[in-house]
């Protein structure tokens, strides 16, 4: 479709969502839909929970966030729970102000954003539609227009409860446009939209001593005051500060604990009692979602001062800790690239999950169980499995350390030290030794690191690097296997045969001449061997995997190379034997004669069309490779 044909039909839905009426008119849609009358907090987490809800591992995984947000699960289930599910429950948590808490570059704007666009979205859809007082600067509630001793009763009526006085604005209008007559009064339905300023603001606290809490409140409107004669008249006011606009919807409050005091005052009242004060009117009513987001350094010196306290109890904190899983810390890469300039880069395999292999390890705090060491921990942490731990294990390794996450090196950190290196370089394709490359350069340059932490990253470096040479001699020689998940398995198939003869003392029979053999006890024992299986050991191990294989069978499940881990293991590391030298030979000449020549391009043709690489990566891979192999 053409974006003009998009831009029209965009406008079209304008159009058809549009809805006006009196209040009398409202008050039969209320009838029929009562949630349009929800409170802002409850309008939030319905938007959430509306998006879906996935069960996982135990915990909940929201949609909502998921798309942009990754590895955070833990805190959002909390943040979810804990402050929009409560707050929509009308509980006590919505008078506080939420304030995220997390390390630089957490995530904490992007998450704010995708609330604000998100209730855009939502204030257009049926569920999320929300309706207002038509004219008002402040989009204020039409239920705030029944009189207070009568809301028991529209509650009796209507299911729905009324919080907040109508705002002296609409009092006059009331009196004097429609003569006193609520059922009168034009309602209409609005579209949360930050660019227009409905329901939806931002403030950001500029020079403390030049900025006028105007910004946050509104301000009288001197030209006006000659015609309406009073500085008091609500119409010589204009209600257009962030609080005003934000009614109904959220205002994200940046830099809340930089900012002056007076400001920060307004916001008492406002959380506690559900009002402000603006001008030299009565305290307006409002309803919305304030969210400030801030460090940890910053918000101990804000609790830490005494004239804080009052405010600091109107605060909920909850804390976006950094993504703790190196997969997760991947896909974020991934994004911020594919968002970036970037984008064009031919980016070598792993390059990204070496560099979030560093990362991940400059965020974790040191075990203290027995048996784990960091680099085990962080793979419990990606949910890989590691041979003797269970998630038992791994609920304790998080339990040792509550506050993990609030520390360490940031994602833009990494991205621009990529970007950094090919622009430096003015590369076309980058591999995992550039990137951390680039990462050690910049800790040397670094300021904010102090010498202990770069001592301890400095061998992160060396961490990284060690499993990348792990990874990189596995994908080179899996390349050099023509189909490798054949050979594996065609290795395992015959393996398994002969050790099913071992166990039931049978013979088997030769698929070519139908003659009888023994076992192959070379050829098992070169597979044990690899996972050092001992000679005494080895009967033990051959029945453990009869007995799986009967499991297996029993439940109706196939029996195949990825069902036993050491299986698995010695099997690839027979077909890696058998191959070590050819690769090492064929990697490593200066000038491969013509057979050579053939096994390097098919090598190479296998790494780019199976594993994703380009000629430069793939080529650059190749010599890594051999240059290990012959150390
Ligand atoms: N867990 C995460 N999932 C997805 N993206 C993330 C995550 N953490 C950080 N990012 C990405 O990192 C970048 C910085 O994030 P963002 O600006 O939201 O952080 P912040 O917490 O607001 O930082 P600051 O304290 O510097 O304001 C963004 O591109 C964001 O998408
Ligand atoms: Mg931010």
């Amino acid at each position: 479709m053409d974006i003009l044909k998009k831009i029209e039909n965009f406008r079209e839905e304008e159009e058809r969502l549009k809805w006006e009426g009196t209040f009398a008119d409202y008050l039969d849609l209320l009838r029929e839909k009562p949630y349009v009358a929800q409170t802002a907090h409850s309008r939030v987490y319905h938007m959430i929970k509306d998006a879906g809800v996935e069960e996982e591992n135990g915990g909940k995984k929201y949609s909502f966030f998921s798309d942009q947000i990754y590895g955070l699960e833990e805190s959002i289930e909390k943040l979810v729970e804990e402050y929009f599910h409560s707050a929509a429950k009308r509980l006590d948590v919505r008078k506080r102000i939420l304030l995220l808490m997390g390390p630089v570059s957490g995530g904490k704007s992007t998450l704010v954003t995708m609330l604000k666009r998100g209730l855009e979205q939502y204030s257009r859809s049926d569920q999320g539609a929300v309706y207002a007082i038509k004219g008002c600067p402040m989009h204020e509630d039409p239920l705030h227009l029944i009189p207070q001793h009568l809301r028991g009763d529209f509650f009796e009526e209507y299911g729905v409860k009324i919080e907040g006085n109508l705002s002296p604005l609409n009092m006059m209008r009331l009196e004097q446009e429609y003569g006193g007559r609520i059922e009168d009064v034009m309602v209409e339905r609005i579209f949360f939209s930050e660019d227009k300023r409905t329901g939806i603001g931002t403030f950001s606290p500029s020079d403390p001593k030049s900025q006028d809490i105007a910004d946050l409140t509104g301000s009288i409107d001197f030209s006006t005051i000659a015609e309406y004669g009073s500085e008091s008249d609500p119409r010589a006011y204009r209600f257009d500060g962030e609080l005003n606009k934000a009614n109904r919807g959220m205002m994200e409050f940046q830099e809340m604990l930089k900012c002056d005091e007076k400001f920060l005052w307004h916001l008492l009242s406002l959380t506690q009692e559900g009002n402000f004060k603006a001008g030299r009117f009565a305290l307006i009513s409002a309803d919305e979602l304030i969210v400030a987001h801030t460090n940890e350094s910053e918000y101990k010196s804000f609790i830490s001062n005494k004239k804080n306290e009052a405010l600091h109890s109107r605060i909920i904190v909850m804390k976006i800790p950094y993504n703790l899983k190196v997969s997760e810390e991947e896909r974020i890469y991934k994004k911020m690239i594919q968002d970036s300039d970037l984008s064009h880069v031919h980016i070598a395999p792993h390059a990204l999950k070496v560099a979030a292999i560093f990362t991940i390890l400059t965020r974790l705090k040191d075990p203290k169980k027995q048996g784990v060491d960091l680099v085990k921990k962080m793979r419990l942490y990606d949910g890989e499995s590691v041979e003797g731990f269970n998630s038992q294990d791994l609920e304790e390794l998080k339990a040792e350390h509550p506050d993990e996450g609030m520390s360490g090196i940031d994602p833009r950190y990494v991205i621009n030290r990529i970007s950094s290196a090919i622009i430096r370089k003015q590369l076309t394709s980058i591999n995992a030794l550039d990137v951390l490359r680039s990462i050690k350069e910049g800790l040397n340059q670094h300021a904010s690191i102090s010498q202990e932490d770069r001592e301890r990253y400095m061998d992160f470096i060396a961490v990284a690097r060690k499993e990348y040479d792990k990874i990189a001699k596995k994908e080179v020689q899996k390349a050099f296997v023509y189909s490798y998940d054949e050979s594996a398995k065609t290795l395992m198939d015959n393996y398994l045969d002969n050790v099913e003869a071992y166990c039931n003392k049978n013979k088997l029979r030769d698929p070519l001449t139908g003659e009888e053999m023994t076992p192959d006890e070379k050829l098992m024992r070169s597979i044990e061997e690899q996972i050092g299986i001992s000679e005494n050991a080895k009967k033990a191990f051959r029945e453990e995997i009869l007995i799986r294989i009967s499991a297996y069978a029993r439940k109706g499940k196939k029996f195949d190379y990825n069902s036993h881990e050491r299986l698995r293991e010695a099997i690839q590391k027979k077909l890696f034997a058998d191959l070590k030298d050819i690769v090492k030979i064929t990697t490593s000449v200066k000038t491969p004669d013509e057979s050579q020549l053939k096994k390097v391009n098919e090598v190479i043709a296998r790494l780019i069309d199976e594993h994703g690489y380009n000629s430069t990566s793939a080529n650059e891979l190749l010599r890594y490779v051999g240059s290990l192999l012959n150390r």
